[in-house]
């Protein structure tokens, strides 16, 4: 018995949202494939897409480790051999290490027939993540994990809150070729913050979500604005204005970093209008002097 499953990549932070939002696009994702044997241990048998980077060792893998969790936890003991196909960057900030920790679980609980909710296994795929970035945030778990757009309103416990979104939304995605790992970026990032930037940070994240759910392009728009991370993030991405003023030159609603960078976002109404958006940022990558690759989904 075998089961195949895609787990998709996610935009994290939304600009005002660090931590607590995030959306899964329709692509890219990676691909997991779970074999029961009868041989009572996990094995992972093949990576690829990956260029060598991810390790074999199933504690030290984000796709294992969330299995194991899971498995500890209801106390299973069961053989499988693991391929594991990974068909976005790492070190991308779309959620690359999230996607392959919640493929793991997910395929666990349809092929073992667990019934456990979704709410079940965000616990394990969040440890699985943890081995990646060393930091638990859920805002690309939970998104690839439950679909569409995801609002972390607490972690202690966990609440995920689904939020409406308009049907036209697109998004372009330019993942320039730097790598940034999270842990690293997450250095940068201050652990107070005044007053003063809270409030506007509030402001924004709440009017982002009240845009969405009323389908106001123009504010969504004009809320997509991080002082939590980006202020600090931006640096480490060398062509991060031009791909920025490109985007809005050609009419997006608004861009940003999505999680820890180097891919930023750009959302805008069309699927034309997100593929010339998405060609802009491109080029602007590429004048730059850096290459780079670029998707379009819709939200
Ligand atoms: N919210 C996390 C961060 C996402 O920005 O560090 C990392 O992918």
């Amino acid at each position: 018995k075998s089961i195949k499953v895609f787990a998709p990549a996610s935009v994290s932070n939304v600009g005002p949202g660090f931590d607590m939002m995030g959306f899964a696009l329709h692509t890219p994702g990676d691909e997991v494939t779970v074999k029961l044997t009868d041989r009572k241990e996990i094995r992972i048998v093949k990576i690829s897409g990956d260029n060598g980077y991810l390790p074999y060792e199933i504690e030290k893998n984000t796709t294992t480790g969330a299995m194991l969790s899971l498995l500890k936890k209801y106390r299973i003991n069961a053989g499988m051999d693991v391929f594991i196909h990974k068909k976005m960057g790492i070190g991308s900030g779309l959620g690359s290490s999230a996607a392959s920790a919640v493929a793991g679980v997910f395929a666990l609980n349809e092929l073992l027939e667990l019934r456990l909710s979704r709410y079940e296994l965000l616990e394990h795929a969040l440890k699985g993540e943890f081995i990646a970035s060393r930091s638990i945030h859920a805002d690309n778990v939970a998104p690839c994990l439950y679909g569409g757009f995801v609002l972390i309103r607490s972690y202690n416990p966990i609440d995920i809150i689904k939020i409406d979104y308009p049907d036209d939304l697109y998004c372009s995605i330019v993942y320039p070729n730097i790598e940034i790992k999270t842990s690293e970026a997450r250095k940068l990032i201050s652990k107070n913050v005044s007053m003063k930037k809270a409030i506007a940070q509030a402001g924004n994240a709440s009017a982002l979500i009240a845009g969405l759910i009323t389908a106001d392009y123009d504010l969504i728009g004009r809320s997509i604005v991080d002082y939590f991370a980006e202020p600090k993030r931006a640096a480490l991405i060398p062509c991060y204005d031009d791909v920025r003023n490109a985007a809005l030159e050609k009419g997006a609603i608004n861009c940003n970093i999505t999680g820890s960078g180097p891919s930023m976002f750009a959302f805008s109404r069309t699927e034309s209008d997100a593929r010339s958006i998405a060609r802009a940022m491109l080029k602007a990558v590429k004048s730059a002097g850096f290459d780079g690759k670029t998707y379009v989904s819709k939200i």
